[in-house]
């Protein structure tokens, strides 16, 4: 496990971040086309020939989990569009049963896939749901149906797939009243994140709304008291509103740098692993399995890339900045 140590400014040694949690994007496609996220036209899909088969996906995972990690997010674009995904679940739980899975998903499958992949292993998901208003939604997501995503949600919560998170993307203009969200966690136990919109796709700051203005629009509903958040959880700070079944969450890439306490890898449908959201190329993975590599030589590239990472800088700085350099859409990367 790259674990390392470095001085503090006093000279002490402090051990440094785990890097223990790898997102897998399996597929570049959707079944929605959010406003924020993709053109009207979509993307343009990879050929399937190029996309990591889920043999070539579980090798790399197994690797993965040599060199220590211990959560694996699917993310996709939309992740249950990939066929048999609840199998490429069974073949990641069947790695280790003390691996954490999860998925992130727009809910929109999850009314037909939830208790299968309950059953195959996963343990969690987290749903893209941008407004609670119908119009809102279909206007955001271009082609979906709010009911159908929040059937998806019940049926999760029916499934335990818990705790269930639903990230909502802050867009000025569009979705930027969070009181209705605010709202749902007073009744139901699920978790609701805002997060800052990342100039990543369009004009830069056209839709960015920071957590500090979401977090004052929410005070009509009462103060919030933080709550910790369960070790390993990933950027959001928690909050819970006065006698709330749910908690609140914000992600804040762009007003609050948290690079330095990143613990995340990423594989790209494609196959090209990235130590962070916002590198240019990524290194090929799918060339290496490809031509020959086993287990141990990407157990190998792995540890060299997680030594990597642990001296690599702050690069949501380039965010705040608003001078955000991606190498690719994020519906390809995973988010
Ligand atoms: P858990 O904490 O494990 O529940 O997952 P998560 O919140 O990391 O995953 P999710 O897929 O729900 O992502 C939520 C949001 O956080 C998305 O907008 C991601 O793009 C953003 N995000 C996740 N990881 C990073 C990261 O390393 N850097 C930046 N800048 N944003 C990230
Ligand atoms: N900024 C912030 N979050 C984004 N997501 C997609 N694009 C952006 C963006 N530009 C979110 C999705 C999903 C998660 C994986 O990433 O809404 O919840
Ligand atoms: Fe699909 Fe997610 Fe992108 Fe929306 S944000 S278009 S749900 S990949």
């Amino acid at each position: 496990m790259a674990e390392s140590a470095t001085p503090t400014e006093e000279g002490a040694v402090e051990p440094e971040r785990k890097i223990d949690y790898l997102r897998i994007s399996v597929t570049d496609r959707c079944n929605l086309r959010c406003v924020y996220c993709m053109p009207s036209t979509g993307v343009t899909s990879m050929p399937h020939e190029e996309i990591l088969t889920y043999e070539e996906i579980e090798l790399f995972a197994r690797a993965s989990r040599l060199a220590g990690i211990k959560r694996i997010r699917i993310t996709g674009g939309e992740p249950l569009v990939r066929k048999g995904a609840p199998d490429l679940v069974r073949m990641l739980a069947s790695i280790d049963p003390e691996l954490k899975l999860s998925l992130t998903t727009n809910g929109v499958l999850l009314e037909r896939y939830a208790a299968e992949l309950k059953d195959a292993g996963l343990r969690r998901v987290n749903v893209s749901l941008d407004s609670l208003d119908r119009e809102t939604y279909a206007g955001i997501t271009r082609v979906g149906k709010l009911e159908d995503a929040l059937t998806g949600i019940e049926r999760a919560v029916e499934a335990g797939l818990e705790p269930v998170k639903i990230n909502v993307v802050v867009l000025k203009g569009l979705n930027d009243d969070p009181l209705g969200f605010g709202r749902l966690t007073l009744e139901l136990p699920v978790h609701v994140r805002f997060i800052e919109y990342m100039p990543y796709f369009d004009e830069p700051g056209r839709w960015y709304v920071s957590s500090a203005e979401t977090r004052a629009r929410l005070a009509g509903l009462g103060e919030l008291e933080e709550v910790e958040s369960p070790e390993g959880w990933g950027p959001a700070d928690y909050f819970r509103l006065p006698g709330a079944a749910g908690a609140i969450g914000f992600i804040s890439p762009v007003s609050c740098h948290f690079c330095s306490s990143c613990n995340r890898l990423r594989l790209t449908a494609d196959g090209k692993m990235r130590t962070c959201l916002f590198d240019l190329n990524g290194r090929d993975i799918k060339s290496e399995i490809r031509s020959g590599a086993g287990i141990e030589r990407l157990h190998e590239i792995i540890e060299g890339e997680l030594a990597r990472k642990h001296e690599e800088g702050d690069r949501n700085r380039i965010l705040a900045a608003g001078q955000v350099r991606a190498g690719d859409h994020m519906s390809r990367i995973g988010g």
